[in-house]
């Protein structure tokens, strides 16, 4: 039986995610998340919220806070709206943790030891009116690719190049828009990443064919343009300390100048995806503390993540495109490098237990709002906050995952987004539901019939929704969300017909029997339904499953019994409206206060 490792982009505490976010990583993780539980294999969710590094310093700064504090703050802050929104996390992580830091400074230390790091003068901008150095965001500028005026000192927005600070034309600190701006001497460890490309090429040539096209063709875009050494150390105050004092010497014998590194800190993109790791201890020991224990052996959290005790885990990674480099260079390069050695021209192992790199990674595109990018700083879009106080959160899972940009952007408009959920939600599945368990409470004493045989209708039935359950089945374990969206809702279509068809009300007239298989057949298509689209609207299941009771225990249904697990005999019960229709009035209002088409 295969385990399954799923983590989902760790989201910056720099503020409230806008949907955009929940659609390109945290969503689609927990379909996958809750359909994998469904069938019954031991699942592990894992996300966190990504804490370092400048954009925190930056928004802390803001908000007149010190980072530690902002942080503590913003994180409870994103774990309630993730729960919210129904996220199963089975544990939402700080890459803050004492455990990330251990880990990364561990991983750290390995990387220098085995000759993957070195020490290097760099030029950076230091501004004489803030008196510090501005790595990464904390500069402005004009970007030498393509232009923009308003690039980061880390990444262009506009074309997601990777940036160095100094590359930047016309730079000004983000701290005081100061130009007052030069360039100094400071000692930094590089990872060198040029030494793991026909390593890296190898390993994402095998993945051709099952990795989305968007994703290896990120990958090895990168690797053409030749990988570059990477700064993985920069001078701030927030991070995770770099700890070259407990460094041994690398392969040519030379110890780190840990005086030119003193008080300087990792990058955040070197310790964020560490964190993956550092979760899942951090999650262990909240098992092993919740069993009244005291903190988790290593083994606990270990087994997911190291070769052999992991190698019956299936590690599935979820992202925007803009992290794919990290994802597939970046992290790869770090575990590959502690976990293996490099002589110039061989690989060879470095130890018996080496760390898990990534089996399936999904990316995605971007969503956006009416053709334009969600914006916090210009308050344009929806985020979770106001999202849950508009609908409940099944209306936007069920929306954004019928949506998800998976093989180009997609947009949310709000009138779009209205005509969908209230055809899926209120007029196909809600309707259906309703009007059976209604039916079945008027006529039948809200008891699941007995009697009567299967015509040709049930028949023809049976066989239509085992092949569309097998379709949704393969579509979810594909990883396909706007496919799986797609057979779930004509599995809701065919039970909508089959009962138009079927017509109990009509048959009851005349032959009890012949209406009691239709009522019968209809509510076990609820059972069905509340169990089969449970990843995507768990809040309105959970209701339906209240109403006919639990129907397939621990287990995805299999063919041939989509239909019978409802025993006669059984009591059923109507729930309150499942799904209110979304008003022309509302959306009016709402385009009003986040800005529609004209905005
Ligand atoms: N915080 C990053 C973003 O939102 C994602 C970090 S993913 C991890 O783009 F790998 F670093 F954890
Ligand atoms: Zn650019």
């Amino acid at each position: 039986m295969t385990r399954i490792l799923i983590t989902s982009a760790l989201p910056y505490i720099n503020g409230i995610k806008h949907l955009g976010t929940l659609a390109g990583s945290m969503l689609p993780a927990d379909v996958f998340a809750r359909f994998q539980r469904s069938l019954g294999r031991e699942t592990l969710y894992l996300c966190a919220t990504d804490e370092h590094g400048t954009p925190t310093e930056l928004a802390a700064a803001e908000a007149g806070q010190k980072p530690a504090e902002f942080c503590a703050e913003q994180h409870e802050i994103q774990h309630r709206l993730g729960r919210a929104f129904g996220l199963s996390w089975d544990h939402f992580g700080r890459s803050s943790s004492p455990q990330n830091a251990k880990l990364t400074q561990r991983f750290a230390q390995t990387l220098w030891e085995q000759g993957f790091m070195e020490e290097r003068v760099t030029q950076q901008v230091y501004s004489n009116a803030d008196k510090r150095f501005l790595p990464d965001r904390y500069v402005i500028g004009t970007c030498p690719h393509c232009g923009y005026t308003a690039a980061r000192g880390d990444q262009c927005e506009n074309c997601t190049r990777v940036l160095d600070p100094a590359d930047l034309i016309h730079p000004r600190s983000a701290v005081s828009g100061s130009e007052d701006i030069e360039i100094r001497d400071s000692k930094h460890l590089f990872l060198r990443q040029s030494l793991f490309s026909d390593r890296l090429r190898a390993w994402i040539d095998g993945k051709k064919g099952d990795w989305p096209l968007l994703v290896t063709s990120i990958a090895l875009k990168w690797l053409d343009e030749g990988l570059q050494d990477r700064g993985i150390t920069r001078d701030l105050e927030w991070g995770v300390p770099v700890n070259a004092a407990d460094w041994g010497p690398n392969p040519d014998g030379a110890t780190p100048d840990v005086e030119g590194l003193a008080g300087k800190v990792f990058y955040v993109w070197f310790d964020a995806p560490i964190e993956y790791i550092a979760a899942t201890w951090e999650w262990a020991d909240a098992q092993a503390a919740a069993a009244g224990k005291g903190p988790a052996v290593d083994a606990d959290w270990e087994r997911w993540w190291r070769n052999p005790q992991a190698s019956d885990v299936t590690y599935v990674e979820f992202m925007g495109k803009d992290n794919v480099p990290f994802h597939t260079v970046g992290f790869p390069c770090t575990l590959i490098g502690v976990n293996e050695r490099f002589d110039g021209a061989n690989w060879s192992p470095a130890n018996n237990a080496p760390w898990k790199l990534v089996d399936r990674l999904k990316g995605f595109n971007w969503l956006d709002y009416y053709g334009g990018k969600f914006s916090t700083s210009q308050k344009r879009g929806v985020f979770m906050d106001h999202a849950l106080e508009l609908l409940p959160a099944d209306y936007w899972r069920w929306w954004v995952t019928a949506n998800t940009p998976e093989t180009s952007d997609a947009t949310f408009t709000w009138e779009q987004f209205q005509a969908q959920v209230n055809a899926d939600l209120a007029d196909v599945l809600g309707n259906f539901v309703n009007r059976i368990l209604k039916f079945t409470e008027t006529r039948f004493e809200g008891v699941v019939p007995d009697g009567g045989e299967d015509g040709p209708l049930e028949i023809k039935l049976r066989a239509d929704i085992d092949a569309k359950l097998a379709e949704l089945e393969e579509n979810l374990e594909g990883i396909e969300l706007r496919k799986s969206a797609q057979s779930l809702r004509q599995l809701w279509v065919l039970g909508n017909q089959y009962l138009t068809e079927a017509a109990p009300w009509t048959a009851i007239k005349t032959d009890r029997d012949r209406a009691a298989v239709a009522v019968r057949t209809g509510l076990n298509l609820v059972a069905l339904f509340a169990k089969v689209s449970e990843p995507f609207i768990p809040f309105a299941c959970e209701k339906i499953a209240d109403g006919v009771g639990e129907a397939f225990p621990g287990r995805w249904p299999a063919k041939g019994e989509a239909l019978n697990a409802l025993p006669p005999g059984r009591t059923v019960k109507a729930p309150d409206v499942l799904f209110r229709k979304v008003e022309d009035a509302q959306v009016a209002e709402w385009v009003e206060r986040f800005g529609g088409a004209e905005a």
